[in-house]
């Protein structure tokens, strides 16, 4: 069994080997293969000498095979290299952005997703991908927020484990399946002001209550690793947190994989001010429970020093050594290092055509449709011409969004190239770009250039949009404005985005606005004015023809928004599952909580999502009304298509503890269910509702479910909906 082998390969190694398991190597920024250049020199003799444990960046049989041949043939006990990589939402082929995808509430799609980024990934040499993100974010100013599921607690947990068996599989041991990472842990999406990396101030119900419940769903599935996460909580940083990473994840949860830190993130408590130097910083990671130093370079200098000083004993060293051991075992790279080494289906699996269609699938599920005034869309037969304006219009590259692996440059269809591939032969379409959004260089690493002062093409788009029937407007933001270090202050339409769209919107009434953005924009100006607004995320390799498929009615849209759309950036951090406040209303004066400028709720708000058809919800039923321990009840909601197409709705339950230990949100997801539907056609959804469910970690520090009311909902969002009370005795 595996732990007598984890046990056995232990026995043999020396101090030194067991530290060399415990660093990760970057292979380069180029991701060329392992590390070359003068620089890295030291890096390919530490992989001869069997003192490295894992790479990230190395990719392709090629490299990956180089690299793991150097400690194949020259290290002492020849234990394999495990390869890490940013697989996020696709490979080679790209499927929507997390957060995009979320949009679709289709579990069995999103290990689907993942399923196919795993077989390309393990395909690709690579056994270990840093997904997935499940750091629930309220804040769209945080660059991130692309990468995760969104605000809400029970959906990020749901997806995380539905990522998390499409990359694992049943099986780690496959040649088609890869160890899923969860990260960060944590509490990293509470970035203060949204700002990439700050300072996180969060009690500990919240903690609890708020962010680690997708972990701890992805400890319980099985992932094999955790990334622990840059910030602080508290003081703390994360890095660091025995509480977080021992306590918690390894000794309550009883999770026995492990912990990567993040990039550095050991080094990063010097600048954090609470480490002198890089030993210092390993002690207190390794006090903390961090296993492996991502290329940090704080472990491999500094751990046998801190065991001569008497500062950390060798059976914590053996605890991560054998977390690592373990993984590696359970990959079956102990029985073949190569086993992901074939060229013949690398070739055949990269970009094949099957993992297209489910990128085309997955796109148009992750659609969201927030306006559709007088039915514009699907667009009519009596539309004649069409206008395809836009700086995001013909853009091949930014739907592939920010972390995008392998993905060709310029490989995305444009929504321009999707019209074209859809449009009926007796319809003519044009396109003019109007203004640029970005000028120069666009990378994963360089800041981007806004044009903010080049308006010279909006004149002849203009002309485009007076001598057309109907506008599709394609705006937002490009792929390298979301992701990491890429948090904004603003959140509206960057650059000369705003005077185009007002010079269109007055050029011709008939717009359909085509968003493509990473995170939720301020929409306030746009959904006033244009006749409809579809939310198309960063979609990935097909982006253009699912949204041509969803504006020519061949799909009806049917994606709900996983976070909450504000109607001004200073809303943020805006999330529907608030807390009441002790002045939750108007009192005739000003000293309620609400803004004296801005309605406090949200434009477009969590769970939101229209369709080209209505869905009408009955009275919600229940078994009965009041339960104790042991039972649970079974609440019932019929809906009823009442439009004249088919069309697929996602169900939602909502909960509010009315009387707690602590205080709670006016409204908690508690389970959805998507249902498709004919014209006329009606389906019962029913939910079980138990003591677990009702629970929360309260006062006393323990997860519980207090005898008292509570309210449920049921509806197609989280404002529109039916309402029970059920009391738990
Ligand atoms: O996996 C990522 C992490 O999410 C952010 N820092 C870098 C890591 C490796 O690329």
């Amino acid at each position: 069994n595996i732990e007598q082998k984890v046990d056995s390969v232990l026995a043999l190694m020396t101090l030194e080997e067991k530290v060399g398991q415990m660093v990760q190597y970057n292979g380069s920024w180029d991701v060329t293969g392992p590390a070359t250049g003068t620089t890295n020199e030291k890096k390919l003799e530490q992989l001869k000498k069997g003192l490295v444990g894992s790479m990230l960046n190395v990719v392709s049989v090629q490299h990956t095979r180089e690299a793991q041949r150097l400690v194949m043939e020259n290290s002492r006990l020849k234990i394999p290299l495990i390869f890490g990589y940013d697989v996020i939402h696709g490979y080679k082929t790209m499927f929507p952005i997390p957060l995009g995808e979320t949009a679709s509430w289709d579990m069995i799609l999103a290990e689907k997703t993942a399923a196919a980024a795993a077989r390309e990934t393990a395909a690709s040499g690579i056994h270990w991908t840093f997904a997935p993100m499940m750091d629930v974010s309220r804040d769209a100013r945080w660059g991130r927020i692309m990468e995760g599921a969104g605000e809400d607690p029970f959906l990020n947990a749901e997806i995380a484990v539905a990522r998390i068996k499409g990359f694992q599989g049943d099986d780690l041991a496959s040649n088609l399946t890869i160890a899923a990472c969860a990260k960060h842990f944590a509490g990293y999406g509470f970035a203060e002001a949204g700002r990439d990396y700050n300072t996180v101030n969060i009690g500990i119900h919240e903690l609890h209550n708020t962010i680690l419940p997708p972990f701890k769903a992805a400890a319980e599935a099985g992932v094999a690793t955790f990334m622990n996460s840059f910030n602080e909580i508290d003081g703390v940083p994360a890095t660091s947190s025995s509480y977080l990473q021992r306590d918690i994840l390894k000794d309550n949860w009883g999770w026995d994989g492990f912990i990567v830190s993040d990039w550095g993130s050991i080094s990063e408590m010097i600048p954090h001010g609470i480490a002198e130097n890089k030993k210092d910083a390993a002690l207190l990671a390794l006090k903390g429970g961090s296993d492996m130093d991502m290329e940090g370079g704080a472990y491999e200098t500094s751990i046998e020093d801190l065991i001569a000083e008497g500062k950390v004993s060798e059976e914590l060293i053996d605890d991560s050594v054998k977390r690592i051991l373990r993984i590696k075992f359970q990959l079956g790279l102990f029985d073949d290092p190569y086993k992901y080494c074939d060229e013949s289906f690398e070739k055949k699996e990269l970009y094949s055509k099957q993992n297209q269609n489910l990128s085309l699938e997955a796109a148009k599920k992750s659609i969201v449709l927030l306006k559709n005034e007088s039915d514009i869309l699907p667009i009519k037969k009596s539309v004649k011409s069409i206008a395809v304006i836009g700086p995001l219009a013909d853009d091949k590259d930014s739907p592939l969004g920010n972390w995008r692996a392998q993905a060709e440059p310029n490989s995305a269809v444009s929504v321009l190239e999707g019209i074209k591939n859809h449009v009926p032969e007796s319809v003519e379409v044009k396109y003019a770009e109007g203004v640029k959004l970005s000028t120069g260089e666009r990378s994963f690493l360089k800041p981007l250039t806004i044009n903010h002062t080049d308006i010279s093409g909006i004149a002849e788009a203009k002309e485009l949009a007076k001598s057309s029937d109907l506008v599709i407007l394609v705006v937002g933001e490009d792929a390298y404005q979301s992701g990491e270090g890429r948090s904004q202050a603003e959140i509206g339409f960057l650059g000369v985005q705003d005077e185009l769209i007002k010079e269109i919107q007055m050029a011709n009434k008939n717009v359909v606005m085509v968003l493509m953005n990473g995170r939720p924009m301020d929409l306030s100006w746009s959904s006033e004015h244009v006749s409809a607004i579809l939310e198309t995320w960063l979609l990935g390799s097909q982006h253009g023809n699912a949204v041509a498929e969803v504006l020519f009615g061949k799909y009806n849209p049917a994606g709900k928004l996983p976070v909450s759309f504000p109607r001004s950036v200073g809303q943020e951090p805006l999330y529907y599952n608030q807390k009441n406040t002790g002045r939750p209303s108007a009192n005739g004066e000003v000293t309620y909580s609400h803004y004296t400028d801005l309605d406090r709720d949200a434009l477009y708000p969590f769970g939101f999502g229209l369709s080209y058809t209505d869905f009408e919800y009955g009275d919600i039923q229940l078994s009965q009304s009041s339960f104790t321990k042991g039972e649970e009840i079974t609440a019932s909601v019929t809906v009823k298509n009442t439009g004249t197409v088919k069309g697929e709705e996602v169900v939602q339950l909502y909960i509010r503890d009315l009387f707690a230990s602590i205080t709670r949100p006016i409204k908690e997801l508690k389970g959805f269910e998507k249902i498709e539907l004919n014209p006329g056609e009606s389906k019962t959804v029913s939910f079980k509702i138990d003591e677990e469910l009702l629970s929360y970690f309260g006062r006393d520090k323990q997860w519980v479910t207090d005898a008292g009311k509570f309210h449920l909902f049921i509806g197609g969002d989280s404002v529109n909906l039916n309402q029970t009370e059920i009391e738990f005795k």
